[in-house]
């Protein structure tokens, strides 16, 4: 490791240091049966686990199982006449038929590559589109504030020789070639972002759709860009699965971010690929033989409801105790829904009103850990909290609020 790796290394464990809520293990609280933290212990919104959806699969519980034998799934291969060798034709089918129900990505023409979540896809393509001859310093990432706080944290832990974190993507103004991250709708502030470098050399771009799904955003387009990253962590609410995926526009560049993935994992659990192809074959039945299913239980509208109606909570608890404030959304047209809808973002970002300085610390005080403004490249006025927990966490939220004091 050089002196510049091993500074940027000491850098990231000082700054974990510093914010301990990264380490999810130790700061859970005790949890009863429920999965609840007690009342006398810190509520946990700093993750975004999404169990929110728990709700609706308990529901379709049947349709959903999936059995394996004993003597199935055993080898690494899966379609070795595929780019991505290791992803199951079943799962390639579910999720280029789930796109084309929901109208928010083009696949067509483009390749799929399937990873252990999002998390791995994401260094696969700064991979893929990082120069491949060692050059005199690694590629600038950048992304536009807030960002996504595991960007820069993936990247500060694994001090590649490759790229490393270059910050905001709106402050970026060096004449050399960079990568810019964009994701839309955007973790933590739930805006529909564009690219932001405006520098006269060219970049390239992967972007983060993890939230680009009609029950947190109105899908106002299909997005077609040349890297595009999705997760069955946010759109199913199955995180525990670890699947996530790739629409690549250049064969190239698949290859590349599947040899990463071949590198790091020898592909991806099959078990999880089976569940994952078959809970959204569940999805898009609800929608393509719509006959055996009521409207609102049709799982993106369930969600949407379940969502919606977390937010006029929320909204109507920080409004009334003026301690924080959180933007509102423009109302856009949602062409798989067929009706102008505003957000409803897996997280909210509060912003705390003159005289608190820091939102994460007076959050604290209610016994509420969120994520501090700092740890997204923003200030220390604004603070990140989930809506994705589950209905305990969520009540108790709107509970603890009511003691926020001005
Ligand atoms: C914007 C964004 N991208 C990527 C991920 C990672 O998802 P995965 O569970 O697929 O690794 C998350 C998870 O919270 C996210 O919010």
């Amino acid at each position: 490791m050089s002196t510049k790796q091993k500074q940027r290394a000491r850098g990231f464990f000082q700054e974990h240091t510093l914010y301990p809520s990264m380490v999810v293990a130790k700061a859970a609280s005790p949890i009863n049966k429920n999965g609840f933290t007690s009342p006398s212990s810190t509520l946990n919104l700093d993750k975004g686990d999404p169990l929110v959806f728990g709700k609706y699969w308990k529901k379709k519980s049947e349709e959903c199982m999936v059995v394996i034998k004993g003597c199935e799934l055993m080898s690494y291969l899966s379609d070795t006449s595929n780019v991505c060798w290791y992803m199951l034709p079943e799962l390639k089918d579910a999720i280029e038929r789930l796109h084309h129900v929901v109208r928010n990505a083009v696949t067509k023409d483009k390749y799929i590559v399937i990873g252990t979540g999002t998390t791995q896809l994401f260094m696969a393509a700064l991979f893929a589109l990082s120069p491949s001859m060692t050059t005199s310093h690694p590629i600038n990432v950048v992304s536009a504030t807030p960002y996504y706080s595991e960007y820069k944290d993936q990247l500060d832990l694994f001090c590649s020789e490759r790229f490393q974190w270059g910050g905001d993507a709106g402050e970026y103004d060096k004449n050399e070639t960079y990568i810019e991250v964009v994701n839309y709708p955007n973790n933590p502030d739930g805006t529909i972002k564009e690219p932001m470098v405006k520098s006269i050399v060219e970049g390239k771009l992967v972007h983060d759709l993890a939230y680009y799904w009609p029950h947190y955003t109105p899908i106002t387009h299909q997005a077609n860009h040349d890297v595009m990253l999705f997760t069955l962590s946010k759109c199913t609410g199955h995180a525990g699965s670890r699947i996530g995926w790739a629409i690549v526009k250049d064969i190239e560049v698949a290859k590349k971010m599947v040899m990463f993935v071949q590198m790091s994992s020898i592909g991806v659990a099959k078990e999880s690929q089976t569940r994952a192809a078959k809970i959204m074959g569940v999805i898009c039945d609800g929608y393509q033989k719509f006959e055996s299913i009521e409207p609102d239980q049709l799982f993106f509208e369930y969600c949407k409801n379940i969502l919606r109606e977390r937010w006029e909570k929320l909204r109507r608890s920080i409004e009334l105790r003026k301690v924080f404030t959180v933007a509102k959304y423009p109302k856009a047209y949602c062409n798989f829904a067929n009706e102008s809808f505003e957000a409803l973002p897996a997280f909210v970002w509060l912003k705390c009103e003159e005289g608190i300085e820091n939102a994460e610390n007076y959050l604290g005080k209610l016994k509420i850990r969120g994520r501090g403004g700092v740890r997204f490249g923003a200030g220390s006025k604004h603070v990140r909290l989930s809506m994705i927990g589950t209905d305990d966490e969520f009540t108790e939220l709107i509970k603890r609020l009511s003691n926020a004091k001005y």
